[in-house]
């Protein structure tokens, strides 16, 4: 794509840089400008201390005014804020527009990062009544942000970002490859990631396609993807949202994908949609699109939603919950293809080069201690290290107990005072996991503290339990490998 393509000229995109940075409209020097009260209530959609703040309407202030408080300002107010870009090209660009008296944000211009500036449209909910474009472009959101914090962020030679829209995830991928592509169905969203890139001093390659179409036969390090994984009849309204595929199915497309997009080693993740069908385990469904990749998968479910609350939150993030019919139509869909729930959650696979790839497909609802994206790496770097040990391996390792890794205990008072009903382990940290385990299992977790290899220590619990000890041996290998992969118990190197 050539630099034309974009809201602004090049020299316009460096206007606009220069008065944004000349006012520190940044996240820090809004921050100062506000204090923590009025930053506070921004953040909340409560303007009104930041209007007082900002009363006086130096540049700053107005840039505040406009682009975080959305109010419509006069446009020699607005032209001395973006001064050196001119009030023709802003307008001309869709940077601001005409409303009543003076002139309002036509985007949403948002410093990001501690000095990054990320374009996009103006979300629904701050201009009711005004049907979307169909193409709209994406602002920051909660969806942008968990695929953010799921990225494992390691240095990469080349990523790829499918559906970049604002290039937010771009941005971000720039921080750890020496090459970032991103592409967009949209030539609208483009023209925004462009800009995005261009403001930033970033050199991206963009490609216009569908999906994996403008990437065919190249190989990334690292692949990300916040792709429109809304579930439904197919249909197209609004492209950030709808992929024209049926159900989930552009899940499994991109499931399918991953092998030849990946360089050996590389890491694919994208934020996707299942349906629970009744009589189905969504599970088994998701696993299913992993069959004959050939990739290690895992895929953690965050969220889980009924039908009802599923559509009343997309039809709203689209401003459409007036409309009956399309919620009925939804609905309608739904009930056919006996989808009893959706379910939310980050894909993440990894071309280790395997002839029995690892694909775990689980729940993983609990909080956990972000990045979320380092957890993903180590989960990874875990099931290598299982990878690389048969029993024997496992047998001659030594383990020690995760740091911090708690033991709660539930139990009944009863005539001989208290009879333990439950005890599960804990992890306060990480991905924060909780198991229910046996009394034999609380031992060998007990006893693990990294100084005797696992067979030893299980002969002698063999020998305090009066079992057998082949038959413990042969019964902890599983149950230590799973410790392992959950990060409860940790090898002790050699
Ligand atoms: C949910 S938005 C994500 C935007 C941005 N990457 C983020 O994380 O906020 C989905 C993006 O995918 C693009 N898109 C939709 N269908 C596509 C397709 N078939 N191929 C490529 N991109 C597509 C949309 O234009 C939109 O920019």
């Amino acid at each position: 794509m050539d630099r034309h393509d974009m809201l602004l000229s090049p020299a316009g995109v460096d206007a606009l840089r220069t008065a944004l940075t000349r006012a520190r409209f940044t996240a820090n020097g809004i921050a100062d400008r506000l204090g923590p009260q009025a930053t506070g209530a921004v953040a909340r959609n409560d303007y009104r201390a930041a209007l007082r703040a900002t009363e006086d309407r130096d540049p700053l202030a107005t840039l505040i005014r406009v682009f975080i408080c959305d109010q419509t300002e006069p446009e020699p107010v607005v032209a001395a804020a973006l001064a050196p870009l001119t009030v023709e090209e802003a307008l001309a660009g869709g940077l601001v527009e005409r409303h009543g008296e003076g002139l309002r944000a036509g985007v949403d211009l948002e410093p990001y990062g501690d000095d990054w500036f990320v374009l996009a449209d103006v979300p629904a909910s701050a201009r009711p009544g005004r049907p979307l474009h169909a193409e709209h472009v994406l602002g920051i959101g909660g969806a942008t942000q968990t695929l953010i914090g799921a990225t494992v962020r390691r240095p990469v030679e080349t990523a790829l970002d499918l559906g970049t829209g604002s290039g937010v995830q771009a941005l971000h991928l720039s921080t750890h490859a020496r090459r970032v592509t991103a592409t967009d169905v949209s030539e609208r969203a483009l023209r925004f990631a462009a800009t995005t890139a261009a403001l930033n001093g970033q050199d991206w390659e963009l490609l216009r396609g569908d999906l994996v179409a403008p990437v065919a036969d190249r190989r990334f390090d690292l692949v990300v993807s916040n792709p429109p994984f809304v579930v439904g009849p197919g249909t197209t309204t609004h492209v950030y949202r709808d992929s024209g595929r049926v159900g989930d199915a552009i899940g499994a497309e991109l499931a399918a994908a991953a092998p030849h997009l990946l360089t050996e080693g590389g890491t694919m993740q994208y934020l996707a949609n299942w349906v629970h069908v009744t009589g189905e385990d969504w599970a088994e469904r998701v696993t299913g699109w992993f069959a004959g990749t050939g990739l290690d998968a895992w895929v953690i479910q965050r969220e889980v939603a009924d039908p009802m609350a599923y559509v009343n939150l997309w039809l709203t993030d689209v401003g459409e919950t007036a409309d009956p019919q399309r919620m009925a139509a939804w609905l309608d869909w739904f009930d056919a293809h006996k989808v009893e729930a959706v379910g939310f959650g980050i894909v993440s696979l990894r071309r280790a080069g395997h002839d029995e790839p690892i694909v775990r497909v689980e729940d993983l609802r609990q909080r956990v201690e972000p990045p979320l994206g380092d957890r993903v790496g180590e989960w990874f770097d875990r099931q290598d290290w299982l990878r690389a040990r048969d029993t024997d391996g496992l047998l001659a390792a030594r383990y020690r107990a995760a740091d911090g890794l708690q033991l709660r205990q539930e139990a009944t008072m009863g005539a001989d005072g208290w009879a333990v009903d439950r005890q599960v382990l804990a992890m306060p940290r990480g991905l924060r996991w909780s198991e229910e385990i046996d009394p034999l299992v609380l031992a060998l977790v007990g006893g693990a503290d990294g100084r005797l290899p696992l067979r030893d220590q299980l002969a002698l619990l063999a020998a305090a339990h009066d079992v057998a000890p082949d038959e413990l041996a042969e019964a902890a290998g599983p149950i230590v490998a799973h410790l392992v992969e959950r990060g409860l118990v940790e090898p002790v190197a050699d």
